[in-house]
Formats: C-alpha cells, sequence, structure tokens
C-alpha cells in the first residue's frame, strides 16, 4: 500500500477500506508514515468526512495501536468517564471519589489543559508531591487497594492517538465528529473499562457548538462504545458559561472539596451528582438513577467522598493536609475584583475566551513546555439570565503579576454580553443518549 493513494482517495472523497485505515495507523505509529503525509490525510478526513464504518474501524486500530488494559484481576466492573473538555470543568475531582465512595472501583486516565480547556492533571498537581506518573503495576495495586486511582494517560495505550491529537492541534483538524469520537473512545476502550460514560458538552466554550453536533457526536461514541462491548451513556450538557464559579487550577480545587463538604456552587453539584449517578448506576450499584442520586448524595453528605479523595491524595505521594486546610493549597500574590461594566442581564459568556485569560494568567499552555501556574485563575459566580449593575463586582481575580491582572480584569468582562431584556438560564444537560 502507497500513503500517497490513500491519501488521494479520501481526498477524493472516497471511502477508505478498513485494510487502509488498520495499515495507515499500524505505520504511522511505527513512525513508517511522516507527520505531512498523516497531516495531509487528516485533513482531507476533516474536509470529507468519514462514515459510521470508517470511524469504528479507526477506533479499533487507534484502541489496538498499544497496549490494551484488562483490570479484572483486580476489580470486577469498572467504570470510566470522560469529559469532552471545558472551562471550570473539575467534574472529575468530585464524581470519581463520590462513586469510589459507593463501593464502585475507578481507574481513570486523565489529561492535561489543551487550548482553552483545563485538565485533570494539571488540576490535581496543586497538591505538593502529587504525581500522576504511575506504572501499570502501581495502578493495579491502588485499584484493588483503595478502589480509586487516577494517572496520566501512558504512551503504552493508544499510541496512536498521542501522536495523532499532537498532529491534530497544530494543524486545525481538531474539531472533526469522527477524529474526535475515535480519538476519545479509543484511549476509553484501551484503558479496559467496562462501562463508560461521556459528558459531551456544547456551547460557546466546546468543540461542538450546537446540541444537534453534540447530540450526532455523543451517537456515534454511544454507538462504538456498544459495539465493542461495553455499556456507554452519553450525557449532553451545557458550555456556554463556566461550570461552577471557578476556573484556574488551585481555584478549582478548593471548589471541588468544598462541594465534597457538602458546599459548592449549585449548579456543579447538580452536574456532579448526575454524572456521578449514571457511573453507579451503568455499575450496577443501583437499579434505577434515583437511588444511584441516592446514593451518591448519602456519600458526600457522610464524608465518605471527601475521605476518599484525601485517600487518592496520599495514595499519590500527595499532602492530604491540604485537604483539610484549604489556605495550604497555592494561592495568588494578587486577589482583585472584576467589575460589570454596564447594567443589564446576562445573556452570553465567551466561554473559550474565559478559558483563554485564565491561560494567559499562566493556569495554562501557550506552548507545550510551558509550567503552569497552579495559583491563578479567576472566580466568576454570575450565570447567563442574573441581573447586574455597572460596577457591580461580578468576581475576583487571583494573579501573580501586574500585567496579567490588569488584561484580565479588562478581558473577563469583555467576554460577558450584557443585554437590557430579561434573558432565560441556561439548562444543565439537553438529553441523554444511550440510557437503555
Ligand atoms: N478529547 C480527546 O481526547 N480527543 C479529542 O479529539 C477531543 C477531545
Amino acid at each position: 500500500m502507497r500513503m500517497v493513494d490513500v491519501i488521494a482517495h479520501k481526498r477524493d472523497g472516497g471511502e477508505l477500506s478498513g485494510e487502509e485505515i488498520t495499515w495507515f495507523i499500524r505505520e504511522y505509529t511505527a513512525g513508517a508514515i511522516p507527520d505531512y503525509q498523516a497531516s495531509a490525510l487528516l485533513m482531507a478526513v476533516y474536509l470529507r468526512g468519514m462514515n459510521r464504518r470508517e470511524t469504528v474501524d479507526l477506533t479499533l486500530a487507534m484502541a489496538h495501536s498499544g497496549e490494551m488494559l484488562d483490570l479484572h484481576d483486580v476489580a470486577p466492573h469498572i467504570v470510566d468517564k470522560h469529559s469532552s473538555g471545558g472551562v471550570g470543568d473539575k467534574t472529575s475531582l468530585v464524581v470519581l471519589p463520590l462513586v469510589a465512595a459507593c463501593g464502585v472501583p475507578v481507574g481513570k486516565m486523565s489529561g492535561r489543559g489543551l487550548g482553552s480547556s483545563g485538565g485533570t492533571l494539571d488540576k490535581m498537581e496543586s497538591f505538593r508531591g502529587w504525581s500522576s506518573q504511575l506504572t501499570l503495576e502501581q495502578f493495579k495495586r491502588q485499584l484493588a487497594e483503595i478502589g480509586l486511582v487516577l494517572a496520566g494517560q501512558t504512551a503504552a495505550l493508544a499510541p496512536a492517538d498521542g501522536k495523532l491529537y499532537a498532529l491534530r492541534d497544530v494543524t486545525a483538524t481538531v474539531d472533526n465528529r469522527a477524529l474526535i469520537a475515535a480519538s476519545i473512545m479509543s484511549k476509553k476502550l484501551a484503558a479496559g473499562a467496562d462501562a463508560i460514560v461521556l459528558d459531551v458538552k456544547m456551547g460557546s466554550g466546546a468543540f461542538m457548538p450546537t446540541v444537534e453536533a453534540a447530540t450526532d457526536l455523543a451517537q456515534l461514541m454511544v454507538e462504538i462504545g456498544q459495539d465493542a462491548g461495553r455499556q456507554t451513556v452519553a450525557l449532553i450538557s451545557d458550555m456556554n458559561q463556566p461550570l461552577g464559579h471557578a476556573v484556574g487550577n488551585a481555584l478549582e480545587v478548593k471548589e471541588a472539596i468544598e462541594t465534597l463538604r457538602g458546599g459548592g456552587p449549585a449548579d456543579f453539584w447538580e452536574h456532579c451528582q448526575t454524572v456521578a449517578a449514571h457511573m453507579v448506576r451503568l455499575a450496577g450499584a443501583a437499579a434505577t438513577l434515583d437511588e444511584a442520586c441516592r446514593l451518591v448524595s448519602a456519600a458526600r453528605a457522610d464524608g465518605r467522598g471527601l475521605a476518599k479523595f484525601r485517600q487518592l491524595i496520599v495514595a499519590q505521594g500527595g499532602d492530604g493536609r491540604q485537604v483539610d486546610d484549604l489556605s495550604l493549597l497555592p494561592t495568588a500574590r494578587y486577589v482583585e475584583p472584576l467589575e460589570a461594566t454596564r447594567s443589564g442581564y446576562v445573556a452570553a459568556m465567551d466561554t473559550a475566551e474565559l478559558g483563554w485569560v485564565c491561560v494567559r494568567c499562566g493556569g495554562g499552555r501557550l506552548v507545550k513546555s510551558d509550567e503552569v501556574d497552579p495559583a491563578v485563575g479567576f472566580l466568576l459566580p454570575i450565570k447567563i439570565g442574573d441581573y447586574v449593575e455597572a460596577g457591580q463586582e461580578i468576581g475576583v481575580i487571583h494573579a501573580n503579576d501586574d500585567m496579567t491582572l490588569q488584561q484580565a480584569q479588562r478581558d473577563v468582562p469583555a467576554a460577558i454580553t450584557v443585554v437590557d431584556h430579561p434573558v432565560p438560564p441556561r439548562p444543565l444537560f439537553y438529553a441523554t443518549i444511550g440510557n437503555e
């Protein structure tokens, strides 16, 4: 087979065969196909699309490009979750310990921030000494011992996705339905989950701008999961404003701990409870979603979720005292108010831009080698539909230098549209797919 023929086939709108797809993934992972030819194929796929059969073949080829984990020797039934990425999305920090506290083992591989979206590993590294670098043996031992483990994606799992994702990021080929579905599902299949809850975001801070596009992507991923014998449910959730109030690594950790303690923003808790309940129900620990919600709430109310979170921090080398005393987490030098520039109702937020404000403050990476500053970011307790007065404090910026502080004080209000007429609040969820 010649790569130039595979590229031309897709460029001209053809349907790639299973052999072509498997060959491409095998040879590209092995380093036998150069990035420039892989980029050309990605762009052809981006422009021409892939049908369901091609996407399934691509997913399976990517999943099998490395090791396929089998965790059944340490836990009978593993659940996993995956968010398609968002701003202020610290859901895993609350959901994983609550689900584990309900007796359902959770072994999760997470990622770092990407573009304007935050990443769970960057947030967790706000804890002194906490490490996501676990060997497979350590991963399995911790899963067996405490029922909860959170690690970085290892190079051994779905290596084709690691290579292709880095290429997509710099060739403007990320936001394509088939490529996103194959990327997410190949990692989930390789990581050995029996049941998967997908949190597919739509809106101004998500890859998918509309409910229709997000539903289309979710449907495809649910079908891929089910075809591969994994119970898969997808929730379509709103990302037209940050989730909760906090954006920024340590600020989000604090909000997650406050939520595990029984407080935290109402929208964030409802989101976490719903995702966790779906995981508990899929694992068979509850017969209905209502029962699963009650179990999850009880695990929060009696402190088991928080205790499990502390166990996770300590098991991976972190300082458990930072869970009990939030003042021990990183704090920024400047903590200054954000003010509304005009009076009216909050109608919209440019959520991706809000994510970029945090990145520019140092809370994310502009280039791969950037160090992340865990202390910076902002708290924005206003929501779409709220009324604000000109000059009113609408949030608080946490910055470590004068220039980014001033930029953020200008850029956050500029990303918020305020109008004269009342605006309805946004729903948290739009649909559930694959809820058999
Ligand atoms: N998250 C992923 O893991 N892959 C994508 O392509 C998009 C979001």
